[in-house]
């Protein structure tokens, strides 16, 4: 029987019928290979997979969230060294969880993370439930972050469902519905349910080896499905076209944003402000950002302006947005009635203003492209 005789019953019945009668069909031999390939194949020594100790596990998964393994790995050794526990982390002020996180991006996550940590503390005696439903609950951990963590640390039978997991798990089982629309993407999880492996033990293994098949083998353009480990059972393979898979028609719509930065420096000083507590860079310290050229005008008053140095613009990109950033640059003394009142009208704006000393900056939670920026 090849992979695309299925179940005849199964067909009549319904696309989803007939993948979770694949699934039910492969089951077996979809788990015990995965598995297998992990163990000889699969990544063993990233960071995190050195014990199972919830807290690494999930500080790691979090990070891993929406940035690469190579850039993770010397945060998440830095950020251990500075909060070696969960009791450490949800001590620490937000101030300081925000500048070790500086340049990891989403910040919503460094925010979550500490709140998290404070849930655990005060509502877990600091340790982390263990099962993926009550994981769940918890700031930050989405469903498949629960299982990802419950899977590592507790052997729990449940399935993670990432961008890689849905890649992988609708080419093998030849899910080709539109993930867009909830009901094919509820159908696609039943069946990541339903191959799972049968005894908790196996569980850490195949979790990682879905993740490692996505990450090395299953990749979106040019699958190895030569070195495959269930390259005779795929359905996607046969077919000839991996690549259409998953079928997606709803795509990330993005959009464009242009902000002048202003660099006011002050001696070896500059001036920075908080970002309010919602937002792609919430809590963290910036270069004051102006709509436009005329804001700019109004803001330093026409004597300042004529001292403004444009420099180009720079593109920081981000999964939903293109943010132009064209920062200004303008030096100002230590002292003086000009200064202090453009001081004023910076307060006025923005009460959190301040010189911050470029000696002092690693201490400040600065977002990436700040950071290279002062930096040179
Ligand atoms: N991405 C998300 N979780 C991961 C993990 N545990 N290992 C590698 N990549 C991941």
């Amino acid at each position: 029987m090849t992979v695309l005789q299925d179940d005849r019953a199964a067909l009549s019945a319904g696309p989803e019928d007939a993948l979770l009668a694949r699934a039910r069909d492969r089951k077996p031999v979809l788990s015990a290979r995965l598995v297998a390939w992990q163990k000889q194949e699969g990544r063993h020594h990233l960071p995190w997979q050195q014990g199972r100790e919830p807290y690494r596990v999930w500080l790691s998964e979090i990070m891993l969230q929406q940035t690469q393994v190579s850039t993770v790995m010397g945060y998440f050794q830095r950020f251990l060294q500075r909060f070696p526990d969960v009791h450490a982390l949800a001590a620490a002020p937000l101030d300081d969880v925000l500048a070790l996180w500086s340049g990891l991006g989403y910040y919503s996550r460094a925010r979550n993370l500490h709140r998290c940590a404070q849930v655990v503390v005060t509502e877990h005696g600091g340790v982390f439930p263990g099962r993926a439903d009550v994981l769940s609950t918890l700031p930050g951990i989405g469903p498949s972050t629960a299982a990802a963590i419950a899977a590592f640390c507790f052997s729990e039978r449940v399935s993670i469902m990432d961008g890689n997991v849905r890649r992988v798990l609708s080419r093998v089982l030849g899910w080709g519905q539109d993930l867009s629309v909830k009901a094919h993407e509820r159908s696609l999880s039943a069946a990541a349910e339903v191959v799972l492996p049968v005894h908790g033990g196996d569980m850490p293994s195949y979790t990682q080896g879905l993740m490692d098949l996505g990450a090395t083998l299953c990749t979106l353009r040019k699958p190895a499905c030569l070195t495959c480990p269930w390259s005779d059972l795929c359905v996607a393979r046969e077919e000839g076209r991996p690549e259409v898979y998953p079928v997606k028609s709803r795509k990330l719509k993005r959009s464009q944003r242009d902000h002048i930065w202003l660099w006011l420096t002050r001696g070896d000083a500059v001036w920075l402000e908080q970002m309010p507590d919602k937002g792609v860079w919430a809590g963290l310290w910036t270069l004051p950002l102006i709509p436009d050229d005329a804001a700019m005008t109004e803001l330093v008053g026409p004597s300042w302006s004529a001292q403004l140095e444009r420099l180009p613009r720079i593109k920081h990109v981000l999964t939903h947005l293109d943010w132009w950033l064209t920062p200004v640059r303008l030096h100002v003394p230590e002292q003086g009635p000009s200064v202090q009142s453009l001081v004023e009208r910076l307060h006025a704006v923005n009460l959190s203003g301040r010189w911050v000393p470029l000696a002092d900056l690693s201490n400040w939670g600065l977002p990436a492209p700040l950071r290279r920026l002062l930096q040179g």
